[in-house]
C-alpha cells in the first residue's frame, strides 16, 4: 500500500519507528515529515497525510503526535477522510472493520512504543467488513460540508 506517514516534535520519534515497521511490511511510505524534534504545529503535518488519502494519492495515513487528539481532529476535516484515534489493538482492529478508517492517529506520550507498533500492525492487516457498516459510512461522508442536516433514523 501507498502510506503518507506524518508527525508532531511530540510524534517524531515514534514516527521514525513506525516508518520503519511499515517499510519492513512492504509498503511504499512517503514521510511528510516533521524531520526532527524542533517544536512544529501537528495541523501542518496532519494537513499534508490528509491531503494525500483525501485525493487517493496515498491509500492510508498514518499521523503521530503527543495524544493522537489534534492530528485526528485536523485530519477529519478533509473530505474522505476517516481518521481514527486508537489507543490498543482492539480500537485499531475495529476502526478497521466497522469504520473503514483510512487514516490511523495515534499518540507517542500516552502509548508505549511497542503496544504503539503492535496497534500499526493490527490497522494495518485487519479488513473492512461492509455490509451494514458501509450505510452508515454512506451517512458519514453524506455530512461532508454539511452544517445542519434534519435527524433521520432511517
Ligand atoms: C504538542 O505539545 C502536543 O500538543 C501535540 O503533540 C498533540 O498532543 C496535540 O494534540
Amino acid at each position: 500500500m501507498r502510506i503518507s506517514i506524518g508527525g508532531d516534535h511530540a510524534g517524531f520519534e515514534l514516527k521514525e519507528r513506525v516508518k520503519t515497521v511499515l517499510e519492513q511490511g512492504q509498503h511504499r511510505v512517503t514521510d511528510m515529515g516533521t524531520f526532527g524534534a524542533e517544536s512544529v504545529d501537528y495541523p501542518d503535518y496532519a494537513a499534508a497525510v490528509a491531503r494525500a488519502v483525501s485525493s487517493g494519492e496515498a491509500d492510508r495515513g498514518v499521523l503521530v503526535c503527543g495524544t493522537g487528539i489534534g492530528m485526528s481532529i485536523a485530519a477529519n476535516k478533509f473530505a474522505n477522510v476517516r481518521a481514527s484515534l486508537c489507543h490498543d489493538v482492539e480500537t485499531a482492529r475495529l476502526s478497521r472493520q466497522h469504520n473503514d478508517a483510512n487514516v490511523l492517529a495515534i499518540g507517542s506520550r500516552v502509548l508505549d512504543p511497542e503496544l504503539a507498533l503492535a496497534v500499526v500492525q493490527e490497522w494495518m492487516g485487519t479488513t473492512f467488513e461492509g455490509g451494514r457498516h458501509s450505510r452508515r459510512l454512506q451517512k458519514i461522508t453524506a455530512l461532508e460540508g454539511a452544517d445542519s442536516l434534519p435527524f433521520r433514523n432511517n
